[in-house]
């Protein structure tokens, strides 16, 4: 059995040995030190021809222990040329389709398996509140239940039959716990946050990870009540460990032990923060080369005991045979790699996605397009041919990931240029004009980011409208039958270290639209970017608003098609687009409080609310019905409700159900999303769509911070957003 074999192993390992079997390093500094001298256990963002080098000299070790290789492939293979990138978690999000993520999550598997890789640092599970963190597009967004469902998915997704399987990956729930809750959306900043409200919103997705079997969770960065969550014995231990019975492999995050000592100031040296690290539970340490002789000298100084070192390498050892590297190093397979890497199944998923997960927020009946005569159309705006910002975050992109030897080639991503070009009516007339320029880049005068002296771009400077550009553009949509304008932000604004302090449209955006709306031709706004944005008001004279996230490597063909009716917009908001960044955080599940709670110079009621988007028909919801009104904790809602295609094209609806409890003991949102389905409906047709929500799962989080179902009076409101006005209400007592 594997406990044996594990066992056998750890009493071999000689303490140098087992340290080095916690560390996952970069290979920044080159790698015979790490293996000959470090014996690390685990390696990320490597590059093949390095990999290739460890590999190598890992067999060739005392006990030829195998190698873990870790990368951040959360949305398709981020590092590996031609590989799938599909939308963004948060464009992917706007789908609510759990079934259609865990599929996107095993043919990720399957080409990150080709490629040597064994671990993925996905999915997140952090609640994305405020706008302006950096990470909001690695998130699903807003709702803690939404979250769990598609975390899960992809879990299931990655893991597949189970790790044996040579498809199978290592999947990984990230950020433990409350990272996001960021002062002023700025990153790894305290976050100050109440066990209450971890309880009550960020640690069930988490749960959720933990029973469905996840293999690792990863730290975030954050403090929280002055204690780094490197340290945190109450989340990691009493909630994490004991109370969810976790028994998978915890990593912390980059350089998080390091920072106990250096930016956190909690321990003079690195003994001292090593011990407290691995008492605390950590497993695998994540690039801190000081952690090999810290954890040493905690052990000689009394400050750790080896049985606790031994603990931690057993359950990456335990990782390392489930996988059955021992018998298969799972190297890289270019035959495999040819097969499965850019192979047609993906490629038609990577499309199916992307075009799930548009958001509709606006038609005036402008869209779609004609499709059966030529037109003229102008097609403007910073995004309408970056590619990468088509891919996002932990894409590989230039000015992005560069410090990576894969990118993805420009010619493997199709912008909305591209798809406008490849799908417009035979005999259009495509017209192109960039319009403006959203930053420049420039070095950092911090310094190197990275070890090897790569600069890190410069983010700070917006520029000023270009009225040459602007008339350019202008010119364009002159005339034209439709502007289509891809505003948005840039991938130098999002990602890790990346927030911002505003939300608006940057550099010349804004005075492009403004003169865009002028010219009397039907704007399409299409906001290309990786989070909702403040729109400007001209957004308002706008014939039709499509949110396209970043949407991946196909997501040029998903948003033309779109444009002209080949397909049916589905999308729905995982997050609430703001009107102003002064509301920040804006989100439907807050709970409120006295008085109006709003502000005196703007409401609170967001631009758009979770859950909306349109259709290109119209849709009518009736006859809510409960199966049964009266129900005890045990039982199963089953809640029906008649969907009705009004108008004159299909829909793909996506139905969802909340559930309000009527009185709390504490206060609580006033409903908060329970289940989702899908109905497709026909026009003239209609549609019984039947959500079922456990009564266990109408809990509240009471003020002793106990998650209880508090019997009494419930409602279950119905509907295709979350919007109060739009929902269907049936009455329910549960006792
Ligand atoms: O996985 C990531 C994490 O999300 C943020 N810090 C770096 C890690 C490894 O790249």
């Amino acid at each position: 059995p594997t406990a044996d074999r594990v066992a056998d192993l750890v009493a071999r390992m000689t303490l140098p040995e087992k340290v080095g079997q916690m560390m996952q390093m970069h290979t920044y500094d080159g790698v015979p030190h790490l293996i000959e001298e470090m014996h690390v256990g685990s390696i990320l963002h490597a590059s093949p021809e390095r990999l290739d080098v460890a590999h190598a000299l890992a067999a060739r070790s005392r006990l030829g222990i195998p190698l873990l290789i870790g990368e951040d492939c959360i949305h398709g293979h981020s590092f590996f040329e031609g590989a799938e990138i599909y939308p963004t978690q948060l464009g992917m999000a706007a789908t609510f389709d759990p079934a259609l993520l865990e599929r996107v999550a095993r043919a990720t598997a399957v080409e990150v398996a080709a490629t040597g890789i064994h671990w993925t640092f996905s999915p997140v599970l952090c609640i994305a509140r405020d706008l302006r963190w950096g990470r909001v597009s690695e998130t699903f967004g807003e709702d803690p239940y939404l979250l769990g469902e598609l975390g899960a998915a992809m879990v299931r997704g990655y893991q597949g039959e189970g790790l044996a399987d040579r498809t199978a990956i290592l999947a990984t729930a990230k950020h433990f716990a409350g990272y996001s809750e960021t002062q002023g959306g700025r990153d790894a900043s305290e976050a100050d946050i109440s066990r209450r409200k971890l309880r009550s919103w960020y640690l069930p997705p988490f749960e959720r990870m933990a029973r469905a079997g996840c293999a690792t969770f990863m730290l975030g960065y954050q403090s929280t009540d002055g204690v780094p969550i490197t340290i945190n014995d109450w989340l990691l231990n009493d909630v994490l460990r004991d109370e969810w019975g976790y028994e998978g492999t915890l990593i912390t995050d980059w350089d998080n032990v390091g920072n106990l000592v250096r930016e956190q100031r909690l321990f003079p040296d690195y003994a001292q923060a090593a011990a407290a690290a691995v008492n605390a539970g950590n497993d695998m340490i994540m690039t801190t080369p000081a952690f090999f002789q810290g954890a040493q000298d905690a052990v000689a100084q009394g400050l750790l005991d080896e049985s606790r070192i031994d603990e931690a390498v057993a359950r990456i050892l335990t990782l390392k045979f489930d996988l059955g590297l021992f018998e298969d190093r799972r190297l890289p397979d270019p035959e495999r790699q040819r097969e499965v890497i850019a192979s047609p199944a993906h490629r038609a998923l990577n499309l199916e996605v992307a075009r799930r997960s548009l958001v509709l927020l606006e038609n005036d009946g402008t869209l779609p397009l004609p499709s059966d005569r030529p037109l003229r159309l102008a097609v403007v705006g910073p995004n309408a041919d970056d590619a990468d910002t088509a891919l996002g975050d932990w894409a590989g992109a230039s000015g992005q990931a560069d410090w990576l030897m894969h990118g993805h080639p420009r010619d493997l991503t199709t912008t909305v240029l591209d798809g406008v070009r490849a799908h417009a009516p035979a005999g259009s007339e495509v017209t192109y004009a960039k319009g403006a320029e959203i930053i420049t880049t420039g070095p950092d005068p911090k310094g190197a980011y990275f070890p090897d002296g790569q600069p890190r771009p410069h983010i700070a400077f917006p520029v000023e409208p270009d009225a040459g550009m602007i008339a350019e553009a202008v010119a364009a949509a002159e005339g034209a039958d439709a502007v289509v304008a891809v505003l948005g932000d840039r991938i130098e604004l999002v990602g890790e270290g990346k927030s911002t302090a505003t939300l608006e449209l940057l550099g010349g955006q804004v005075a492009l639209l403004d003169a865009l709306v002028e010219t009397g031709t039907p704007v399409v706004l299409v906001v290309l970017a990786s989070k909702p944005h403040v729109l400007p008001p001209s957004a308002d004279r706008a014939a039709a608003v499509i949110w396209a996230a970043n949407p991946g490597m196909a997501g040029g063909h998903a948003v033309a098609e779109l444009l002209l009716g080949a397909i049916e917009p589905s999308g729905r908001l995982p997050i609430s687009w703001p009107r102003h960044v002064g509301q920040q955080p804006t989100f439907y599940n807050q709970i409120d409080a006295q008085h109006g709670y709003r502000y005196a110079d703007l409401t609170q009621e967001p631009r758009w609310v979770f859950g909306d988007g349109l259709s290109y028909s119209s849709v009518a919801y009736a006859d809510l019905r409960l199966a049964s009104s009266a129900l005890g904790l045990a039982d199963t809602i089953e809640a029906t409700v008649t969907v009705t295609n009004t108008g004159s094209r299909p829909v793909l609806e996506t139905v969802q159900a909340y559930v309000r409890d009527v009185n709390t003991s504490a206060t609580w949102a006033d409903r908060e999303l329970k289940g989702v389905t899908h109905v497709a409906v026909d026009p003239g047709e209609s549609v019984d769509a039947t959500v079922r929500i456990p009564v266990a799962d109408c809990s509240i989080v009471n003020a002793r911070g106990e998650r209880v179902v508090e019997p009494g009076a419930f409602q279950v409101l119905v509907g295709p957003t979350s919007r109060l006005d739009d929902l269907l209400v049936a009455d329910l007592s549960v006792a």
